[in-house]
């Protein structure tokens, strides 16, 4: 299951964790296990509530430190005050509809709810409620106090619920939920407000109803890419051909099969776009006279196939191009570095990713690639070869560097 955030960015990350008393509690509990393996520093903060749901004990083991409830805890320091300086967020989940409304309200009468006070700009809230408490106006009104304030709310997923209910209200999953939260922490948010639009995968032509031409792109670069986006603000479209790996959280996504639906629907949303990065991988060829119907072998030993060429999406986005940035990716096995400033030129791009295809190290259905970032101005970066997520991350810092700062 792909995850899209950095590696390194939980590490040394120091994280409260405010648990209340919420059905959902237990799912934090691996949560709280994946950040702490991941190299984060969390203390966990219960509600007497949020007790009667979950023992303090397990989150003692899992972050080998105590876990506190008590306000008035005696110690050298006081704790609220203290653990408010110490730590960069305070992550509320679940967070009940009592805590938003109690820190809505200005209410500070335990613990996690004195934390709130001494800093709301470094809270994140993760409500996790029943669909009607959820679309509760009173609730729906403490969020907007709190977000006017600068506290931060991951909105719930949709399902079913704990109570045998469903709709809006549950906790996410881990990885939406680990996702999200790296795009609430991400700083600077340096593409916010800008539009971006990604294509990633592969495109499938179709030979008869059921056979088609494809290539092993897994998808894995551009969903990396667009989840690297939405992590400094940007509003992603992510168009898609069949991938092999899971979609972003937070981002539009617009599946397509064939390389002409990604003309289509690349073309419909390039206009109103700041960046396009075009990552998929678009077949340059298709079966000019596919069958209606399902190619039978008898009487045949021999199958010759007619292709034609597909159009050039790339140079076609070149030619109307008239303020967006527009990114060309090119993966090559031979000579890379001669061809990409020559497909850079020629395609009118801003900038060109030139991959390094090595089978089983670099490019296609790894989790690593070997890139150099070219730009227009003759510019050219040597990345090493890293993480995908890493490299997607290195990119869209460098597209901020050049176009955006
Ligand atoms: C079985 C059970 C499940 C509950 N689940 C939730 C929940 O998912 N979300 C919520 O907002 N409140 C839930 N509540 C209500 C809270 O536990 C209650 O409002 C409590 O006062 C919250 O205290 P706290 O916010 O200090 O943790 C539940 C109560 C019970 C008895």
């Amino acid at each position: 299951m792909n995850i899209y955030y950095p590696p390194q960015f939980w590490k040394k990350k120091k994280l409260l964790f405010g648990i209340t008393g919420g059905i959902s509690a237990f799912k934090v509990v691996g949560f709280v296990s994946h950040l702490v393996q991941a190299g984060s520093d969390i203390q966990v903060i219960m509600t007497k509530a949020a007790q009667q749901f979950i023992g303090e004990n397990t989150f003692n083991a899992l972050t080998r430190k105590p876990v506190y409830s008590d306000l008035f805890e005696s110690g050298e320091k006081i704790l609220h005050i203290h653990l408010m300086r110490e730590y960069e967020n305070l992550v509320v989940a679940p967070a009940t509809a009592n805590i938003i409304g109690k820190m809505a309200g200005g209410i500070g009468d335990d613990l996690l709810s004195s934390c709130f006070f001494v800093d709301p700009k470094k809270v994140i809230f993760v409500p996790a409620m029943n669909v009607d408490m959820w679309h509760n106006p009173i609730v729906q009104e403490n969020l907007k106090k709190l977000v006017a304030i600068g506290t931060r709310v991951m909105v719930p997923s949709s399902g079913n619920l704990a109570c045998g209910e469903r709709g809006e209200g549950r906790l996410p999953e881990q990885e939406v939920f680990l996702e999200t939260l790296y795009y609430l922490l991400c700083s600077p948010q340096s593409l916010q407000g800008k539009k971006v639009l990604i294509t990633a995968g592969p495109t499938r032509e179709y030979i008869d109803p059921i056979r088609y031409l494809t290539n092993s792109s897994s998808g894995l670069m551009g969903c990396s890419l667009a989840a690297a986006a939405r992590a400094r603000g940007a509003d992603v479209t992510l168009i898609g051909g069949p991938m092999s790996v899971r979609i972003p959280s937070g981002i539009r996504y617009i599946p397509i099969v064939s390389s002409q639906d990604l003309k289509t629907a690349t073309l419909e949303h390039y206009d109103k776009t700041d960046v396009c990065i075009m990552s998929a991988a678009v077949a340059d060829y298709r079966p000019s006279n596919p069958s209606a119907v399902k190619i039978k072998k008898q009487g045949k030993t021999e199958l010759i196939l007619n292709l034609i060429q597909n159009p050039d999406i790339l140079s076609e986005l070149g030619r109307r191009k008239v303020s967006q940035i527009l990114v060309g990716f090119c993966a090559e096995d031979g000579d890379l570095l001669v061809e990409a400033p020559r497909k850079l030129q020629q395609k009118n791009c801003d900038v060109m990713v030139a991959n390094r295809i090595l089978p089983g190290e670099s490019g296609f259905e790894v989790d690593k690639n070997k890139a150099w970032f070219l730009n227009k101005n003759g510019e050219m970066i040597d990345i090493p070869l890293m993480d995908k997520m890493e490299l997607a991350e290195t990119i869209i810092d460098h597209l901020v560097a050049f176009y955006f700062s």
